[in-house]
C-alpha cells in the first residue's frame, strides 16, 4: 500500500462498488423475532433477516412504525408481521414469542435488540435513575424472551439467540452513554456466555454483536456532522461510520449455518475501532480537530 492513505472519498467509492446490498439465502424457511425492529439497527436486522430468506417478526413498542417495517419486509414476500408490545414486562415479553410462534408456525431466531434511548442530560452523571431500564430492558427482557422462546428454539436443534450489544460493553464512553449502559451491555455479553453454556445440549447457539460508531437512521447522521466525520476518518481503521446494515450482515451470519459451531461469542463490529491504539488515535483526532494541513501526519 506504499504508506499511502486512501481519501474519503476514495473509500466510499470502493465500498459503493463491492456493496450489493443483496444477502445469500442463507436462512431460507427460518422463522425470526427482532424485538427493537421499527427503527435504527433493529430495522436493518429485519431487512437482513428477510432478504437472507426468514420469515420476520417486527417487535416493538412503537407499534405504528413496526407495522409500516413488517408491511414493506413483507412486499418482498414470505411473511412479515408485527407485534406491538413493552419488552421490559414479563406479559410483554411473552405476548412476542407466543405470537410470533403462533403467526409463524415456530421459532428459530431470537434477536434482542430492544434498548433504551439514550438521555443526554444523564451523561457522566453517577444517578441512578435509568438503570431500572436499562436492567429491565436490555437485561431482564433478553432473560425473560430467551426462557419463553428455548423450547420453541429446541424444536429444529438449530436455534440461534443473537444479542445486540456495544463496544461500550468493554471501553467507556463517557461523554455518549450513561453508566447503566455500559454496564448493563457488559451483563449482556457475560449473559451471552451463561446462555450458551446452558442451552448447548439442546442445539441452542447464543452469540452476540457489538456495534462500534453506527450512523442512526433517524435524527442526525454522526458522518453528516464534518467535525464528528473528520474525527471518525481518524480513528476508525476502515474510515467511516458503520450502518444498520453492517450490523445486520454480522446478525445474519451468526444466524446462519455457516456459524454452526460458534457459540458464546461476542463479534466486534466497528471497522476497527476498538484495535486502534488509543493514544494515537485521540491525538491524530485532536490535531485533526485543530485543523492540520491536508497531508500532515499525525
Ligand atoms: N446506534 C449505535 O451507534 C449503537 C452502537 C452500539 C450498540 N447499539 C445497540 O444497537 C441496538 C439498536 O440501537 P439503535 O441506535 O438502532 O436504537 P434506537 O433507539 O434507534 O432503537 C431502539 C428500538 O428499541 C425499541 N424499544 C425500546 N424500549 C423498548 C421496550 N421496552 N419494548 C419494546 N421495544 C422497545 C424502540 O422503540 C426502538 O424502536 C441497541 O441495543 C443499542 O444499544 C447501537
Amino acid at each position: 500500500m506504499g504508506g499511502v492513505t486512501p481519501s474519503a472519498a476514495t473509500v466510499k467509492k470502493r465500498l459503493s462498488m463491492n456493496e450489493t446490498h443483496t444477502f445469500p439465502p442463507a436462512l431460507l424457511g427460518m422463522r425470526a423475532v427482532v424485538t427493537g425492529g421499527a427503527q435504527g439497527i433493529g430495522a436493518a436486522i429485519c431487512w437482513g433477516l428477510k432478504l437472507a430468506g426468514a420469515d420476520v417478526v417486527v417487535a416493538d413498542q412503537q407499534g405504528e412504525k413496526a407495522r409500516e417495517i413488517a408491511a414493506r419486509l413483507g412486499s418482498c414476500g414470505g411473511l412479515a408481521l408485527a407485534v406491538t408490545a413493552d419488552v421490559s414486562t414479563n406479559e410483554g415479553c411473552q405476548n412476542v414469542i407466543t405470537t410470533a410462534v403462533s403467526a409463524l408456525g415456530g421459532l428459530d431466531i431470537l434477536i434482542n435488540c430492544a434498548a433504551p434511548g439514550r438521555d443526554k442530560l444523564l451523561l457522566g452523571k453517577l444517578s441512578p435513575v435509568d438503570w431500572d431500564l436499562h436492567q429491565k430492558i436490555v437485561l431482564d427482557a433478553s432473560v425473560m424472551l430467551a426462557d419463553f422462546a428455548s423450547e420453541h428454539l429446541a424444536v429444529s436443534g438449530r436455534g440461534v439467540i443473537v444479542n445486540i450489544s456495544s463496544v461500550t460493553a468493554s471501553s467507556i464512553a463517557i461523554d455518549q452513554c450513561s453508566w447503566p449502559y455500559h454496564v448493563s451491555k457488559a451483563g449482556l455479553d457475560q449473559l451471552t456466555r451463561w446462555l450458551a453454556v446452558r442451552f448447548g445440549a439442546h442445539g441452542i447457539r447464543v452469540n452476540a454483536v457489538s456495534p462500534g460508531l453506527v450512523d442512526r437512521d433517524i435524527g442526525h447522521k454522526l458522518s453528516d456532522n464534518l467535525e464528528y466525520r473528520s474525527i471518525i476518518e481518524a480513528v476508525v481503521p476502515l474510515r467511516r461510520a458503520g450502518t444498520g446494515e453492517d450490523i445486520a450482515k454480522a446478525v445474519v451470519f451468526l444466524s446462519s449455518i455457516q456459524a454452526s459451531y460458534i457459540t458464546g461469542q461476542v463479534l466486534t463490529v466497528d471497522g476497527g475501532l476498538g484495535v486502534n491504539e488509543v493514544f494515537g488515535a485521540a491525538l491524530k483526532a485532536h490535531q485533526i480537530g485543530k485543523k492540520l494541513p491536508v497531508g500532515s501526519t499525525a
